[in-house]
């Protein structure tokens, strides 16, 4: 089955799908996106998705007229006609194709975009050994709540963590505060207590890191939302990530320092089992 792409109402093969030039994404970066999987053929964690989806379009000032009912249809659609196990979906909404100028253009309609790809996974020796990771300073802009296709930074550092050997970027700020990583959110196990740094304007509101604080606090286990800095990082117990394509990911080295013993300690990975009980 072929890799498959949703442009505007026309469904191609990913290779022909083509947007405008003029696509104000393409230009300016003018667009905000989500990225969603399967398990078994079906959507997870759709609605949580589309709810995330929909501030995005809002806090941009996007005007459009899609509906949560509407983007479901087409995104299943899209799965069915590509016919993974274990799909990848990719959803880009931009403010449209038209003259270049900064300001909103008028009456343009939004360039709406999905495709849909085999999903891959971390293999199962990064899962039973962990990975590494890279520091990066956090040079992103003030709105990392809002997941925008603007990713410059991102990219920067993930390719300078790739270049390391890392696994992926975790972005620190100046004073030492840690956000979150290029593509997954940040957690530590430090004296039994599971910590992930609080909702804010500097870190975007995984789905993943959602379903993981729930089912931690379901299951009894201490679970807090506060400030991390590196030192409290380097000093942890544990170290893991969250994502939608990582789900639960021991970290073991950071820079060129270990993580405790070195390996993937027992709360991460209890936290993965109980995800994928929750996932499957
Ligand atoms: N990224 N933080 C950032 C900066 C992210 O880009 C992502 C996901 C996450 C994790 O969010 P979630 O649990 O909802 O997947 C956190 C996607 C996968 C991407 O950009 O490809």
């Amino acid at each position: 089955m072929p890799s498959i792409a949703y442009v505007n109402g026309k469904f191609s093969p990913i290779e022909d799908a083509v947007v405008s030039v003029e696509d104000r994404g393409f230009q300016l970066g003018d667009g905000i996106y989500e990225v969603l999987r399967t398990y078994q053929g079906r959507l997870h964690a759709v609605e949580e998705h589309m709810r995330r989806l929909f501030r995005s379009l809002d806090a941009i000032g996007l005007k459009h007229a899609f509906t949560s009912a509407a983007l479901e249809e087409i995104i299943n659609d899209a799965v069915k006609r590509a016919g993974f196990t274990d799909s990848l979906v990719y959803l880009q909404i931009t403010r449209g194709a038209t003259k270049r100028a900064k300001v909103f253009p008028q009456a343009v309609p939004p360039t709406l975009v999905i495709t849909v790809r085999k999903l891959e996974l971390p293999t199962d020796a990064m899962r039973e050994r962990g990975v590494a990771i890279m520091t990066a300073d956090d040079i992103r802009w003030q709105r990392c709540d809002i997941k925008t296709v603007c990713l410059l930074p991102n990219v920067l550092a993930s390719q300078r963590a790739a270049a390391a050997g890392c696994f992926e970027a975790l972005f620190v700020e100046k004073d030492g505060t840690v956000n979150e990583c290029a593509s997954a959110n940040v957690f530590i196990v430090a004296s039994g207590v599971v910590v992930t740094p609080p909702l804010s304007t500097r870190i975007l509101s995984g789905i993943t890191r959602e379903e993981v604080i729930t089912l931690a606090r379901k299951n009894g286990v201490p679970m807090e939302e506060r400030r991390i800095t590196l030192d409290d990082l380097l000093a942890a117990d544990e170290v893991f990530l969250t994502g939608t394509t990582t789900e639960v990911l021991p970290v073991v080295k950071v820079n060129d320092r270990r993580i405790a013993t070195g390996k993937p300690g027992p709360v991460t990975q209890r936290l993965h089992t109980l995800f994928r009980t929750l996932a499957d």
